[in-house]
């Protein structure tokens, strides 16, 4: 029973029968701001002082106990009391405490449950650390008391993947002391603390004993096999290795010494450019799905899905919308190519069975919910279509007239066009409200990018279906207007051209792809054309050799390569050599000597580019075209662009995407380059507008991420 209720919100604390109960109520999922520090300190000062108080209970409201500390606040002046200081006075508490975990207790949420003496996590319960996905470290104690309850590989573990763990495995690895069965934490909380108390436990703080850290020498060989171990895979990432530090100073210091390196470590992460890019990310993956259709009009039904083509990305599609449980239906021009679609599917489940990530009963399981049929009219039930044939207007047109002729109405119709105008593949069916762009990448059944392409005549609500389909899929939708290569494939051509460009004019291939990955790509340019076949960009440079404006430079070195059927990693070679069906790439002196004699053909003397050189065009080319992406409408907001370079395009994700990158270098500096670099070639280097009124007027891309795009 409640006796008394104090309420400083978001904190809420009551007293049930000897226990006073800290409700933390700041939704949606009860992220630690300032309000709810300042409450927990009011709380554990009430428990200390009230003497009926005999054990204190944390638990969340909502969905959530806490999700972490309140990441908006990164970054901005800090507001007293800090959460260490919070998590220190919980854990000094007279009284027991005890947290009641359920859904997500992440980040600082986490290091509050482990500041408590006990800890109870219900069905659900998602236990995590967090912090190095944002470029941090957890801040208030968990890089201290995590080894002492977990030891150092489960615990540094952790920290370094940033997974949480399930109740059970947080059981099994010493997080939590007991699980329950009820959903009402409160409720099941209340019964554990009242167990607590009968069987008089005390006061119990991790702080005060070695735990698992007591075997010393056991501990320090694994932290030294880790840090190996995260020197070589954490590819110029500033926090993971700031959590080694972390952990060591847990296992050479006393624990009053440990928290104070930590924090000192955990400003320092506040501090780097790296977080900046990571916290925008996070941000823009949530602002991303917050379109004008998507908030103006609910999806219609979505729970049949058919897809034209099993071709390369016919299959990955299908795969993608089988494993998230749709029946799918996949039409084929004929029977044998049917075959050959149903065998790309079913060979991407045999992959995961010969990897022991499948059994077989799963696989026939999921396969039950694929037809194949060569016939249109099979796809008269499905809500939405994706068509996924050979890129070309007049083959795409003739598969949308029969899809119009078949398809029920209401049903949504996408294609999965790379370059085609959608209005003019629209414009051939009586409905084009219904007709959509959803541009997978490839693979499609892997990578989280989907822009979503929407023509000039489509309604509100079939934009709002295929943002829907995209949160079902698990992946990241983007929303993009129609131009040739939308947002992603229209801004890699102008990058792709400049280092074209580079090459001609004395770097090599292979030092430009060593500067892309030095700034954070796993791959450079010239090694994705090698893996996606150079046969893909040699029939659009052909196809586009007619309307090519013929002042505009153009680069041959490509096509030289792609004469000699050198198509990349499938042909054994392309602008790398791949021996024996090698999947890395040696560079190759042949084509080194084709670029010399290109060079030589158009009377270039070559000059040296150091990595810097090279990653200043390739950025100053990718910002500028973005701009102009942005102005045009194409993309909503800079964060649009953002979003879609870090899910599809593998740009590095602690430097924010490249519109958050050029508002951390500066956009001054930025547009200085592109003007230093038109005065060689003016044609291609035309500053955006955009890029010149923004710096003119001593704003960034992000003031246009904060100002609310249209019908928000
Ligand atoms: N701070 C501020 N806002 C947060 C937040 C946080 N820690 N976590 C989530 N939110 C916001 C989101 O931005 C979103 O806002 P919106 O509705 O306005 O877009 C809203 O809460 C809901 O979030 P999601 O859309 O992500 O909801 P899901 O249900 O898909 O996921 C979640 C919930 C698993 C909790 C996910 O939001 C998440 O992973 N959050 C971040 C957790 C985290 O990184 N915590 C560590 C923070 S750093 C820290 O604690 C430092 C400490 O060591 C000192
Ligand atoms: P693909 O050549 O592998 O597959 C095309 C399939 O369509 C073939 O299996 C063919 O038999 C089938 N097909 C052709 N005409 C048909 C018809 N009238 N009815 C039914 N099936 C028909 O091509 P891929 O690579 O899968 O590309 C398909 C589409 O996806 C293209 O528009 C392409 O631009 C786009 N795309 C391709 C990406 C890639 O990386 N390959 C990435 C994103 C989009």
């Amino acid at each position: 029973m409640s006796t008394t209720e104090t309420s400083s919100a978001p904190v809420h604390v009551s007293l049930h029968e000897g226990v006073q109960v800290v409700r933390i109520d700041n939704p949606p999922v009860n992220a630690i701001g300032s309000a709810v520090r300042q409450g927990l300190l009011a709380a554990m000062a009430q428990a200390d002082a009230d003497a009926n108080v005999k054990a204190v209970l944390i638990v969340g409201a909502g969905r959530a106990f806490i999700a972490g500390a309140d990441i908006r606040e990164f970054g901005q002046a800090p507001v007293p009391p800090s959460l260490p200081e919070v998590c220190q006075r919980i854990e000094a508490c007279g009284k027991p405490v005890v947290a009641a975990i359920h859904g997500a207790a992440l980040g600082g949420g986490l290091e509050i449950a482990l500041s408590a003496h006990y800890r109870l996590a219900l069905p659900g319960a998602q236990l995590g650390l967090p912090e190095v996905l944002l470029g941090l470290l957890p801040g208030s104690g968990g890089t201290q008391r995590t080894p002492r309850l977990m030891g150092v590989k489960a615990a540094t573990g952790l920290m370094l993947s940033g997974k949480p763990l399930g109740a059970q495995a947080a059981l099994a690895a010493g997080l939590v002391d007991q699980l329950s069965q009820g959903s009402d934490p409160e409720t099941e909380g209340l019964a554990y603390v009242q167990d607590l108390l009968a069987r008089q436990m005390p006061v119990r703080p991790t702080s005060a004993t070695l735990g698992r850290l007591a075997d010393k020498a056991t501990a320090q060989a694994e932290l030294d096999a880790l840090k190996a171990e995260t020197a070589k895979t954490s590819r110029g990432l500033f926090s993971p290795m700031k959590i080694i530090e972390c952990v060591q100073a847990a296992l050479d210091m006393p624990f009053a010494q440990g928290i104070q390196f930590e924090r000192a470590q955990f400003l320092a992460c506040i501090d780097s450019p790296q977080r900046a890019g990571l916290i925008h990310a996070f941000f823009a993956e949530r602002e991303v799905v917050k379109v004008p259709e998507a908030r103006a009009a609910a999806p219609r039904p979505l729970s049949a899905l058919a897809v034209v083509g099993g071709g390369t990305m016919g299959a990955g599609i299908t795969v993608a919308a089988l494993n998230a449980g749709f029946p799918v239906t996949m039409i084929e021009r004929d029977a044998e190519s049917l075959a050959r679609g149903r065998s790309h599917v079913e060979k991407v489940y045999d992959g995961l069975i010969a990897k022991g990530r499948m059994t077989p009963e799963a696989k026939a399981a999921t396969m039950a919910r694929y037809t194949g049929s060569t016939r249109y009219d099979d796809v008269a039930p499905a809500d939405l279509v994706i068509e996924a044939v050979f890129e070309n207007l007049e083959v795409k047109q003739a598969v949308f007239r029969e899809l119009d002729r078949v398809c029920k109405p209401g049903a949504v119709l996408a294609t999965n066009t790379s370059y085609l105008d959608i209005d003019a593949i629209a414009a051939v069916t009586q409905r084009p409200q219904d007709v959509i762009g959803l541009h997978f990448f490839s693979p499609a059944n892997i990578m989280k990018l989907l822009e979503i392409v929407v023509p000039s005549k489509v309604s509100a609500d079939a934009v709002a279906t295929a943002f829907e389909l995209a949160k079902r899929l698990g992946k990241m939708p983007v929303r993009a207007g129609v131009c040739d290569g939308f947002i992603g494939n229209r801004i890699l051509a102008v990058y792709k051209e400049v280092a074209e460009h580079m090459v001609e004019d004395g770097a090599s291939p292979y030092e430009i792809d060593e500067a892309v990955r030095g700034f954070g790509y796993p791959m450079g340019p010239f090694q994705v054309t090698d893996l996606a076949g150079g046969d893909i960009g040699w029939a659009t440079r052909k196809r586009r050799a007619a309307t090519r404006d013929p002042q505009a430079r153009y680069v041959e070195v490509a096509d030289r390569i792609c004469e000699r059927g050198w198509f990349g990693q499938k042909t054994g070679r392309g602008f790398y050599l791949y021996p024996q069906g090698a999947r890395t790439g040696q560079p190759d002196p042949e084509v080194l000597a084709i670029v010399d004699a290109e060079r030589a053909r158009k009377g270039i003397a070559p000059r040296r580019f150091t990595a810097e050189d090279i990653m200043r065009r390739y950025m100053a080319a990718m910002v500028n075209e973005a701009a102009k992406v942005v102005e045009e409408g194409i993309a909503l907001r800079p964060l649009d662009v953002d979003v879609t370079f870090l899910c599809g395009y593998g740009f590095p994700r602690h430097r924010g995407g490249p519109m958050k990158w050029a508002d951390m270098q500066g956009l001054d500096k930025v547009l200085a380059d592109i003007r230093a670099f038109a005065q060689e070639d003016p044609r291609f280097w035309k500053p955006a507008p955009l890029l010149e009124r923004l710096v003119a007027q001593g704003q960034d891309f992000d003031s246009l991420n904060k100002a609310a795009p249209a019908g928000r």
